[in-house]
């Protein structure tokens, strides 16, 4: 399977900081790697046409269980789906601290945009409480199996899942590639448990300090098949060494 490389910017960045990441970024990408950017939702469009030519996938952040309606403030998946949008991150760790967001609201977000034709990519992840108490595996198994509850149809392609230990985000703490993959190998197993033929192909992606200098360490572990990336992306230079494209 193809890696993929998801840059997730967060709140960061003015419209001028994408045109120029754009600019820098799409005539040297090489599509080694898939690449795919969430930018902040009001600049999805312009990431988007700009990255039309290379095919990046545009995407957001975070996005409504709900098609259409009074709810004020959130972004539909049929609104991104008719806008060209790709995928959508869901339950980010930011999301669930600072949110609100639990695996359970997550499993409707999945299962609407599963539904809708927009990639899911949930998010996963231990706090370093949780590691040190050694409950990192039952964390991950309670978020996979509540954030994935009743969620149908997954092929290799609709769904993505991000390990993010929490303790690694923005931190520059990165997890050892052997710890990575131990966690990527057991969410292999319960997604291949859960769906049966298909666990096996779909593509876990790795996230919390990845950069140009540890990537290729992390990507050559057997069950990480790409990252998503906060801080290293905002460059176009960072992100295009990520891409496998120096
Ligand atoms: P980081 O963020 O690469 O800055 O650690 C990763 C993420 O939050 O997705």
């Amino acid at each position: 399977m193809n890696k993929l490389m998801i840059a997730n910017w967060k709140m960061n960045n003015v419209v001028l900081d994408c045109v120029r990441f754009m600019e820098d970024f799409v005539p040297k990408f090489s599509a080694k790697r898939e690449a795919w950017i969430a930018p902040q939702a009001l600049h999805f469009n312009l990431v988007r046409s700009m990255g039309e030519p290379k095919d990046v996938k545009a995407g957001v952040q975070n996005i409504s269980d709900q098609l259409f309606g009074a709810y004020t403030g959130e972004t539909s998946p049929k609104t991104l789906r008719a806008m060209g949008g790709h995928f959508a991150i869901i339950g980010h760790s930011e999301r669930r601290q600072y949110f609100g967001e639990t695996s359970k609201s997550c499993a409707l977000k999945n299962r609407t945009c599963l539904r809708e034709g927009i990639v899911a990519v949930y998010c996963v992840g231990e706090t370093l409480a949780e590691r040190d108490a050694g409950q990192t595996l039952s964390i991950i198994h309670d978020q996979l199996l509540q954030g994935l509850n009743d969620v149908h149809g997954v092929n290799p392609e609709n769904l993505v899942v991000a390990y993010e230990p929490v303790w690694a985000i923005g931190t520059g703490r990165t997890a050892t590639p052997a710890q990575a993959q131990e966690v990527h190998a057991f969410i292999r197993k319960v997604l291949s448990e859960k769906y049966p033929g298909v666990g096996d192909k779909m593509r876990i992606l790795y996230g919390g300090s990845v950069k140009p200098d540890n990537v290729e360490e992390l990507l050559s572990q057997k069950d990480i098949d790409g990252g998503l990336v906060g801080g290293a992306s905002l460059k176009a230079k960072d992100f295009l060494a990520l891409c496998g494209d120096k």
